[in-house]
Order: C-alpha cells, then structure tokens, then sequence
C-alpha cells in the first residue's frame, strides 16, 4: 500500500516511523510519503489559508496551494507506479471511522491524505478531484481537533494493522471489539497474563482450566458485561439472532430483556446495584 499525505506540519507525521507502522514500512508492506503543503504556497509568506467567505471566524485554506500539491503528488504515485488513489480528507463533518471503514481502506492501493488546520479546506477542491478520483470525508469522533494530522495517524494505525504480514497472528484482529465475525458487536473483555498473584489478586480460574469451551464462554460472558457497561448502545442495536440461550442469560442478570421487537434494552424492572 502506498500512502502520501499533504500536510503543514510534516513532523506531525513523525509517529509514522516508529512502531508498528514503522515496522509495516521497513518491510516494504507500506510506503508513507509525507509532503509539506508549503512547497507549493506561491507567495514570500508561504501563505496557505485566507478569511472566509460570507465571513465568520478562523481561516479556510485555499485551493491554489493545494490543488498545485495534489496534482503533483498523483503524478508523482503514477509515475512510481501507484493505482487507484482514494483521497482521504479528515474532517468532523465527515462519514464515522470505524472498524468496517479501516477494513475497506487496507483493501486499497493508494490513499491520499489532506488533513487541515484552520476552519477546512476551500470545498472547491474536494469537488474538483471528485471528478477524478474516489473522495472520503472520514471523522475519527464528535470531537474537534486543531487539525486533521492526528486523525491520520489514527487512521494509518488502523489500516496498517490489518495488512497482510505486519500483525505476526492474523487471529489478533479477528477477535478485536468491531472486527466482523462471532464477537461482531461486543467489546473485548479483560486479558490476563504472568504472574498468577499480583497484589493479592488471581486471575479467573476457568483461565486456567484448559478448557476451551468453557473458556469461550466466560470471554463472551465478560464481553456481554464490558459491553452494557461501556456500550449498551451497541447491545441495543445488535440483531438479537446473534443471542444464543447463554448470552440472554447472562444478559437477564445484566439486568436486560428482549422488548416487543426481541432487540434487547435495560429491563425497568431489573436491580442491577
Ligand atoms: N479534524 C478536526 N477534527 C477532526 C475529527 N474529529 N476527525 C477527523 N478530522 C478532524
């Protein structure tokens, strides 16, 4: 996978060299390619955003910079060979990033990022490569950044992950909270490792009892209690089929009950404290 991201604080994007990203580079899984917005500002001040049409506060930066920037930096993945570039522009009003999302990405060659400060980026330009490329508007939450560069780094981390060959046990992202699969839906629950005492404190004793279904089921019993602890959103919305005996069990001393629907919800009437 080739990545290129268009940015006014190159360094912002050091994190791209260490750890697992890193590692996906150094064995040639990944090419990241970082460019400073500013080569292509055109005036002595590097000037890159200007004041909002229709007024209103903070800056949008404008299309010249960036449509020198991008029309150079596809040229330049062509030539080297890259296809099917996907511009990926971060933005709060942008479609949720998701696991699914991070999925789609690592099943692509090329992603384009262009991440902003100030207010955004003139639209103009999303509208312009829209008519030659795929454009996403990606959101990493209901929250604002002072700039798009973090949501990139969070986005590269999700994809890089699930490249073939950079996690050593393909297994490690099929059991992942959000991975699709028989735990699609519900938070990973509490991991334990070495030693088996630490401060008075043991680990659960099915861990230890080498016995795999039984094992399988107090995972998903803590997963189903993770989750209507931290989630209950996505317990709601689950498709209720994806319930066996087991978990509406555990979901009754949880305090859950399926409605007129079957999805679950809270039952009124439960103490759970
Ligand atoms: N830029 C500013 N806030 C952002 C967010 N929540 N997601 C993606 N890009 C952003």
């Amino acid at each position: 996978m080739r990545i290129d991201v268009v940015t006014i604080f190159p360094e912002y994007l050091e994190p791209l060299n260490v750890s697992l990203v890193g590692k996906a580079r150094a064995a040639g899984r990944l090419g990241v390619h970082v460019h400073d917005l500013r080569r292509w500002a055109y005036d002595r001040h590097n000037t890159v955003d200007d004041t909002p049409y229709g007024g209103g506060p903070g800056m949008v930066m404008m299309t010249g910079p960036w449509g020198a920037a991008l029309d150079e930096t596809l040229a330049d993945g062509y030539e080297a060979g890259a296809h099917e570039p996907l511009l990926v522009v971060p933005t709060p009003s942008g479609r949720p990033f998701t696991q699914a999302m991070a999925v789609e990405l690592s099943r692509r060659p090329w992603l384009v990022f262009t991440p902003a400060r100030y207010e955004g980026i003139d639209s103009r330009v999303t509208a312009e490569y829209a008519t030659r490329l795929p454009v996403l508007e990606v959101s990493i939450g209901d929250y604002v950044l002072a700039g798009g560069e973090a949501a990139v780094l969070v986005i590269t981390e999700a994809v890089a992950r699930l490249l073939p060959g950079v996690l050593g046990n393909a297994q490690s992202h099929a059991d992942d909270s959000f991975a699709p699969g028989p735990m699609a839906d519900l938070l990973e629950g509490p991991v334990y490792t070495k030693p088996p005492w630490w401060r008075g404190r043991g680990i659960p004793e099915v861990l230890l009892s080498g016995h795999h279904g039984r094992i399988a089921r107090w995972r998903r019993d803590e997963a189903l209690r993770r989750t209507v602890a931290n989630r209950p959103d996505l317990i709601r919305r689950a498709d209720p089929a994806a319930f066996d005996k087991k978990d509406r069990e555990m979901l009754s001393i949880l305090g859950w009950q399926p409605g007129p629907d079957g999805r679950f919800g809270p039952n009124p009437e439960a103490v759970t404290e």
